[in-house]
């Protein structure tokens, strides 16, 4: 993979691009005001990175991580992300980001939902379930003792592959929760959620998990 493409570039989203540009990636990042409205970040990345619309983004990356509010999807660029492996970071907080009627929580994951709204793209849901400031504090090559596992989820086991060596360039240990049906495992207020755990103990965290 050489394009990563971050739409939604606020705490998360830029955070991402920052490790993404230190991992050797060249990024391509949106958000909804514009690209001049994200002079300022591109700048501070450098030469790797350079801002685009969210049409551009979804064109561009060989992977793209969605880092909005999850209520966004109704305004992100569906055929762009044709085809595209969509990374989904994205977490469900009504109180924050305003609720989003249709989307059931107690049925379904709040990834499955993405899915659900973009049938022409591939779903992988990773990159969740830690702060966005430990992205760069918190990554470590392979095979650090203690490395921070985060986890994946997904039905698409070559685009789940293809996620997991991102999350692993970026510095961490990645645990398979399996299809996104099981992604609510580390979602918000189950153990595997925001904190920092190894290998072993993301297994036994997502294994906890309870609805
Ligand atoms: N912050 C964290 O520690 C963290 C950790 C894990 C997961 N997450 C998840 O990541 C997502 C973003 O959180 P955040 O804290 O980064 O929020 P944030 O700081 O408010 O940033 C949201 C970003 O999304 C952009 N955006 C909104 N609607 C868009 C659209 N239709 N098209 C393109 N870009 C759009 C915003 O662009 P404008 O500013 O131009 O409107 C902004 O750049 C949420 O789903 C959150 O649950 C956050």
């Amino acid at each position: 993979m050489k394009t990563l493409s971050v739409i939604g570039a606020g705490n998360l989203g830029a955070q991402i691009a920052r490790a993404a540009v230190a991992a050797g990636l060249s990024v391509v990042i949106a958000n909804s005001r514009g690209p001049e409205s994200l002079a300022e970040l591109v700048s501070e990345l450098g030469p790797a990175a350079r801002a685009a619309d969210p049409a551009d983004a979804a064109t561009a990356g060989d992977l793209v991580v969605l880092c909005t509010p999850l209520n966004s999807y109704p305004d992100l660029p569906a055929a762009q992300l044709e085809g595209k492996v969509l990374v989904d970071a994205t977490n469900y907080y009504p109180e924050l980001f305003g609720p989003i009627p249709e989307f059931d929580s107690r049925s379904m994951s709040s990834s499955e939902f993405l899915q659900s709204r973009l049938p022409g793209s591939v779903v992988i849901k990773a990159l969740n379930n830690l702060g966005a400031a430990d992205l760069t504090t918190d990554g470590q090559p392979a095979g650090s003792p203690g490395r921070r596992a985060l986890a994946v989820a997904g039905d698409d086991p070559d685009a789940k592959a293809r996620v997991v060596a991102l999350v692993d360039a970026l510095g961490f240990d990645v645990i398979d929760a399996g299809p996104l049906s099981e992604g609510w495992r580390f979602q918000r207020d189950q153990p595997a959620y925001g904190i920092r755990l190894d290998a072993d103990q993301m297994r036994a965290a997502l294994s906890d998990a309870k609805r």
